[in-house]
This record gives C-alpha cells, structure tokens and sequence, in this order.
C-alpha cells in the first residue's frame, strides 16, 4: 500500500476495506504493508520515493497505489521529482489499463446524452514505458534560434508485447479491439500498425480495426458503446483515455491498472492527490475500490472475487448513494469513510 499524499490518504484506506470485506466473502486473506512516496516522503525523508518503498513494492504481489502530489514535489525540476514515474520504471510498468463504464445510475452526471452511455463499457489499453515522453529529446539554441524536441521512438518488442496484452483481453471480453495511430503520417505508427496485423494472425476469434487518432478522439464520444478494448500508444492515449472519463460521470470514478511483463503490477485510481478537496473526507473513493477490484484480477488472477467489488459498487450506486463529485436531485451525499462503509457492507451483503 502507497497512500501518497492529499486524497490518496483517505480513498486508499477504503479500497483496503473492500480488499478485507471481500476475503471475509470468499475465504481469502491479504496482508498489507505500507510504504511513503510522494511530498509526505519528500518532505518527511527528503526522497520522494525511498529505496525501501522500492524494495517492498517489488516484493509483494501487487501494489495498491493512492496519489502522490504537492507544491513542493511539483516545483522540484522533473529528474529530481521522481516518485510515481520512477517507480513506474523500476517495476517495468508498460501495459496500462484504464476501463470506462458509464454506470447507468450516474448517466445524469455525465455531459454525454443517456442515449449515447447505455451499455458503454470501454478498456482502454495504453502503452506505458515508451514513446515521446521517454524517447531522445533536447533543448538548445541552433543558431541563435532556441529549438525543442521530442522523439516518439518504438521497437516492435515494445509494440508487440502491449499489442499482445490488448488481444488477450479482448479475447477474455467482447472478442473486438481497436488500433489507435497515426500510420497516414508517422513512421512509428506504420510500425505499430504492421504488429498489430500480424499479432491479429494469432487471434483470428478478435475482430481487428484500426482508427486514425484523430478520428478516435471523435468516434469515442460519438458512438462510445461501438468500443469493446481499445490499445495505442503512450501520448494518444493519455490523450483520449482522460477523454473517456467524461462517460463515467467523474474522475474520482477513474480506476487503472498498470502492469509489467514479469513482477507485480501496480493499481490505482487515476486521478491525483486532489489538494483542493483533501482532508475534508469528501473525495470519492470508488476509483480506488474499483482499483483494488482490478488487483484482484488483473495481479492476483482472482476474477471472481473482483466481480463482487464491482457488484458491491453498482448496488451502492444503484441505491442512490453518491459522494460530492457525481451528486444530483435526490441521492444522499456521504463522505469519504461513509461510501467506502456502504461498499463493504454491500460485499458482506453480497
Ligand atoms: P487531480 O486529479 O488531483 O484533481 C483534478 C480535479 O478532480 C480537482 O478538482 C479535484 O478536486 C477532483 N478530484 C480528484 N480526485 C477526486 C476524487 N477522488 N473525488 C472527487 N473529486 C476528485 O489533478 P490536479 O489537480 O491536476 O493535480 C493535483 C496534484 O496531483 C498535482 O500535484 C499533480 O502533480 C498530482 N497528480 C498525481 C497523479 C498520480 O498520483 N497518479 C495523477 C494526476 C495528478
Ligand atoms: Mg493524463
């Protein structure tokens, strides 16, 4: 467990209690340790990510991660802010799972018309470890001119292995996945795009297309239901995968999963440590419990009992519970500790 800072504190104690209801369910029991990362760690232990905090995260099974985030580390230069993206890198995170589902009970709190949500249930598979934000780069002055640059470099290894991750997924799913490029004008895209057709050879059950990332970004919010597993790159897809979390109403709602090809994986919700909300116990704990539920199943191989938080989740919805961020006429807001007590009742109930 790594609370972090702000909101992570107080959403990642109520996913652990998801976590412990569920065993009390099924027979299961975990055992948790904690380590600091982030500001608290910064400020606490002058390191933002401690080579102990390191060392447990690769020893355990999986990693059950909050929100780093502070004045302090975001004012640090981005080598010495370190934290999540290092830690990222040293697990070898490179497949990120960020599933959209627009609740049914929460279509009101979406821009997006019900007509258009009913049945949304979209994973979105983005490459991790690679791409523009890890690629050569520089800042100099050529000339006189001052010139920036950024390099969205590939090896067919590091397409291969996301595009693999993504088939097997769609396999276990609706059986259609969705290529996101640039192949009319990249050259790394013509390259992801020619792995993608020939891992398709080896998954002839999964219907394959692809789409220009600028049509995506359309097609997505246009026909959302149309998607079952979608996969691209690094940068498209820290692009559109924000994009889908206009479906589900709020990005409190927002779990993901970030997975390496041997080792734990790392689970937590997407949004950050929320400094304008935190310590007030409003912040919605959903991404988080829906984070622990992807644990289970994408880290520990335990499909069922993930299924019983998710269930845990909807019942909590469904009976018109809501915290601050997805409120609307008529349903009860509660806090942080309140909707976290409701989903475990509700996984007891269950
Ligand atoms: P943010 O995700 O923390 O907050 C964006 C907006 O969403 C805010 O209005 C916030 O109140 C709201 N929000 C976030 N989580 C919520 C929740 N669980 N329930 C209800 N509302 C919620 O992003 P922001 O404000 O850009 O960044 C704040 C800090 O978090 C920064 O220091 C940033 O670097 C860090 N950050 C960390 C991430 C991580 O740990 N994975 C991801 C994104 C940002
Ligand atoms: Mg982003």
């Amino acid at each position: 467990m790594l609370p972090g800072d702000g909101v992570g504190v107080e959403v990642t104690p109520q996913a652990v209690r998801a976590l412990e209801a569920v065993g009390k369910r099924t027979g299961l029991s975990f055992g948790f340790s904690e380590a600091p990362i982030g500001g608290t760690a910064y400020e606490t232990l002058g390191h933002s990510l401690p080579a102990a905090t390191v060392d447990l995260c690769r020893g355990s099974d999986a990693v059950l991660f909050g929100a780093v985030g502070s004045p302090a580390l975001d004012a640090l230069p981005r080598e010495k802010r370190g934290g999540l993206l290092d830690l990222r890198q040293l697990m070898g995170l490179s497949v990120n799972l960020r599933p959209a589902v627009a609740w049914e009970p929460l279509h009101g709190a979406s821009p997006l018309r019900p007509e258009l949500l009913h049945g949304v249930d979209i994973l979105f598979v983005r490459e991790l470890a690679s791409g523009l934000y890890f690629g050569p780069g520089g800042h100099e002055v050529r000339d006189g001119v001052e010139v920036a640059w950024d390099t969205m470099l590939y090896t067919v290894p590091q397409v291969e292995h996301v595009v693999r991750a993504a088939f097997v997924l769609a396999r276990a799913r609706r059986r259609r996945l969705t290529s996101i490029d640039k192949a009319n004008v990249l050259r790394s895209s013509k390259l992801w795009r020619s792995v993608v057709e020939r891992v398709a050879r080896e998954f002839k059950d999964v219907a394959v297309e692809h789409l220009i990332v600028d049509n995506a970004s359309l097609q997505l919010i246009r026909m959302p239901r149309r998607f079952d597993v979608v996969v691209s790159e690094n940068t498209f897809g820290d692009i559109l995968s924000d994009e889908l979390g206009a479906l589900s109403g709020s990005l409190g709602m927002l779990p993901s999963a970030s997975l390496a090809a041997t080792g734990p994986g790392l689970f937590e919700p997407v949004h950050g440590s929320a400094p304008d909300i935190a310590g007030k116990d409003v912040a919605n704990p959903l991404g988080s419990i829906l984070s622990a539920a992807m644990l289970l199943e994408h880290g520990l191989g335990l499909a069922e009992p993930a299924r019983r938080i998710e269930a845990a989740v909807a019942t909590v919805l469904a009976a018109g519970w809501r915290t601050a961020d997805v409120r609307e006429a008529g349903g009860t807001v509660v806090g942080t500790r309140r909707m976290g007590e409701l989903v475990a009742e509700a996984i007891a109930a269950g």
